[in-house]
């Protein structure tokens, strides 16, 4: 019988005990009579496109391709994946971004949490106060409050990156 069906993500389900000889079975809840979609290989970016491209969307598989693809500017220069760490984009912990060193004569926000930017698409405006309306907004206030210093190529990738945060699709593991 088919295993029960859940959510299936790269990052965040795949046993710690992975075993690269033994790649855990993946299932398309969706299409489950496919068996497993995976055909007992690894997916990486290399083979993603090989086994998916004839049972997924193309938006679901660019979703993928961003998924498997490693972001450099998120968890390097951009510094995000430092208080947004993957699987949850989340480190549940409370920062102070010190914002009273860019306001004048105002105090700052003091310590607060960070969110999680999963299903981040879907959940404007951004910030415990609601003051970047946009995921663009966001990524400029943190290049300003973090002194990043990104070019527009590396603000549309994050942008772009934190978009497909809820793109793939509904599959399950074994
Ligand atoms: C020093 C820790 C830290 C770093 C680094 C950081 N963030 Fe955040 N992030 C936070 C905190 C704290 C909040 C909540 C702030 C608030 O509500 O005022 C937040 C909120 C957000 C939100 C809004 C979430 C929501 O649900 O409203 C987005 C989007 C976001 N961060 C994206 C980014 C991106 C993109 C980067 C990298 C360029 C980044 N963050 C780097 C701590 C951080």
């Amino acid at each position: 019988m088919f295993p029960r069906l859940e959510r299936f993500d790269v990052d965040f389900d795949l046993p710690d005990a992975f075993i690269p000889e033994f790649p855990p079975a993946i299932f398309l809840s969706n299409r489950p009579e496919l068996g497993d979609v995976s055909r007992g290989e690894v997916v990486s970016i290399n083979n993603y496109y090989r086994l998916f491209k004839d049972i997924l969307t193309p938006v679901q598989l660019d979703g993928l391709r961003l998924l498997l693809t490693p972001f450099p500017i998120f968890f390097g220069k951009g510094q995000c994946g430092s208080c947004h760490p993957a699987p949850f984009y989340l480190d549940n912990q409370m920062h102070d971004l010190h914002l009273e060193r860019l306001l004048k004569n105002e105090p700052g926000d003091g310590p607060i949490k960070a969110f999680t930017l999963r299903g981040i698409k879907e959940s404007p405006p951004y910030m415990h106060d609601g003051r970047c309306f946009t995921l663009e907004d966001t990524v400029e206030f943190f290049n300003l409050v973090l002194e990043l210093k990104l070019n527009d190529q590396e603000k549309q990738d994050l942008v772009a990156f934190m978009k497909q945060l809820w793109a793939f699709p509904a599959v399950a593991t074994a």
